[in-house]
């Protein structure tokens, strides 16, 4: 049998996972707000129109932030059109999506919706056809208190306190030629910083995150951070990443070996926020704002007519294999917990999302809810530095790619270890021995729940919810070793009780 070692000490850590890190998006795309989030006249729907029962599935995914209201929308959107009374709304082109926008929803209802969620709003301003002085605008009617036009014109809408939103995205993947008013890296550094700067000056204790590549593989990447970085360094405190990851080779293989990759671009996303600090001699160090990840099979096929409200667009239908890639996407941000502070899997409902809709129908979860659900829950803490030797393998792309993929986060107020651990292997069963060194003294494993025994392309439906999380029987730890089975092309969790750890802690005091 192969076998792999994982090597965990409590002295070693990498940081503290940033709550925030387990956030996600709503844009208005598609079925996303519209027949998602929110479908007045829904037999679930709430006095505003909110889907309680796609709130209640959000809520068991823990997302304590959630990014709004684009995405390729928000550099072609007028945040005025969303607000105030709903019959003067305009109905408008959205000509990022080439669909028809109502309006119906907009900011207000957006900040209602994340209150009764209770998560936090990242708000991105539009840096495509608009600038500074209507972002600056759109500070002052959320966060003002009272007194000013903007803020007054809040309060006449319904909304006497301030929304005191603190996390601002300057625009959107402004560096893609896709975008609505998309920039070279200097002309949207020079925007972003003084946008930023004005924002800033409104409400100065908001924070903002910068754009940085689209993605990993544009041509542009490294030198769009390091220029961007260096005109704005000022006025911004993140900088994006954005990546979906697609089984473009249809090779099983290749495609679970692809979160190497978003490992490697963290890695090189903070090395140029750091040389910029090195170049500037600061005492500042920008964090990573992950606000859009997810796998993307890139199903754009769904669009019926052109000019829709709301069509059912980009509603990729995920399987096993995704859900794997996404519990290793989820493992990477984990380690990577020093450098990135927000991420957001994009996106929530129905769009690339782990919850999906019928309209006027039910919701259910797609393969890729539960790493992420479980991920959120017990990978608050503190995350271990641990050693791993895996056997590997090569892939199409990738060369010693480990079998095994695996993070622990120690959690010190429920005193618990949980050990995430995904097994590539598409053939053999791989016997995980974690060495739990100074964990020492009682222990107990709690459970080991896995996702296995599914073909690769198992896809959960309305009505069967196939692929899901199952206990599996308790591992042992013996001489300071938990062993544990991980079923070829599995995802798992085992978590463990470190009964001793608290007493001698509480000795200590
Ligand atoms: O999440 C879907 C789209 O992907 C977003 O609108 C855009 O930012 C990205 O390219």
């Amino acid at each position: 049998m192969k076998k792999a070692k994982l090597t965990l000490s409590n002295g070693f850590f990498v940081g503290e996972t940033d709550k925030r890190i387990f956030g996600s998006f709503i844009e208005h795309i598609g079925r996303a707000v519209y027949g998602g989030i929110y479908e007045p006249g829904h037999p679930s729907a709430d006095g505003d129109g909110f889907r309680t029962d796609v709130m209640e599935m959000a809520k068991k995914l823990g997302v304590p932030i959630i990014r709004y209201p684009g995405g390729n929308f928000v550099s072609g959107y007028n945040w005025e059109d969303g607000v105030g009374l709903r019959e003067n709304r305009p109905r408008r082109l959205d000509m990022a999506w080439h669909t028809v926008e109502t309006n119906e929803f907009g900011t207000n209802e957006f900040v209602k919706w994340c209150g009764k969620m209770g998560a936090d709003v990242l708000m991105c301003v539009n840096l495509g056809t608009r600038g500074m002085e209507d972002a600056k605008n759109l500070v002052e009617y959320c966060n003002f208190e009272k007194g000013t036009y903007y803020s007054d014109l809040r309060r006449s809408h319904g909304c006497e306190k301030p929304h005191n939103i603190k996390y601002w995205c300057l625009g959107n993947e402004m560096d893609g030629g896709w975008q609505i008013g998309c920039k070279n890296a200097a002309d949207y550094g020079k925007l972003a910083k003084n946008a930023a700067h004005y924002m800033k000056l409104c409400d100065p204790t908001i924070e903002t995150v910068i754009c940085g590549s689209s993605h990993s593989r544009m041509p542009t990447v490294g030198d769009w951070e390091k220029e961007v970085l260096d005109i704005a360094w000022d006025h911004v405190d993140y900088i994006s990443l954005h990546q979906y990851l697609s089984d473009n080779e249809h090779d099983l293989k290749n495609f679970l070996a692809k979160p190497m990759e978003t490992e490697r671009y963290i890695k090189f996303a903070a090395a140029a926020c750091d040389l910029v600090q090195g170049k500037r001699r600061s005492k500042k160090r920008i964090g990573l704002s992950f606000d859009e990840w997810n796998v993307w099979r890139r199903t754009m096929n769904q669009k019926i007519t052109e000019w829709d409200e709301a069509p059912p667009i980009v509603q990729d239908i995920y399987d096993f294999s995704d859900a794997l890639v996404v519990g290793m996407m989820l493992n990477v941000l984990l380690r990577n917990c020093d450098r990135v502070k927000i991420a957001c899997l994009a996106q929530l409902v129905n769009v690339i999302a782990p919850i999906m809709t019928e309209t006027g129908g039910s919701a259910w979860e797609q393969t890729i809810y539960y790493p992420f659900m479980y991920a959120s829950k017990y990978g608050r803490g503190r995350v271990l530095t641990g050693i791993l030797d895996s056997p590997r393998y090569d892939s199409l792309e990738f060369t010693d790619v480990p079998y095994i993929d695996a993070t622990a986060v120690y959690n010190e107020e429920k005193n618990e270890i949980s050990i995430f651990a995904v097994n590539r292997d598409t053939e053999d069963e791989i016997l995980f021995d974690i060495s739990l060194l100074e964990f020492s003294g009682k222990r107990e494993v709690l459970e080991h729940i896995a996702i296995e025994g599914h073909d690769p392309a198992q896809i959960n439906t309305l009505n069967d919810v196939k692929v899901l999380p199952k206990q599996k029987e308790k591992p042992v730890i013996e001489n300071n070793r938990l062993s544990v089975k991980l079923p070829p092309l599995s995802w798992n969790l085992v978590r463990v009780h470190l009964k001793q750890m608290r007493k001698l802690r509480q000795k200590a005091l």
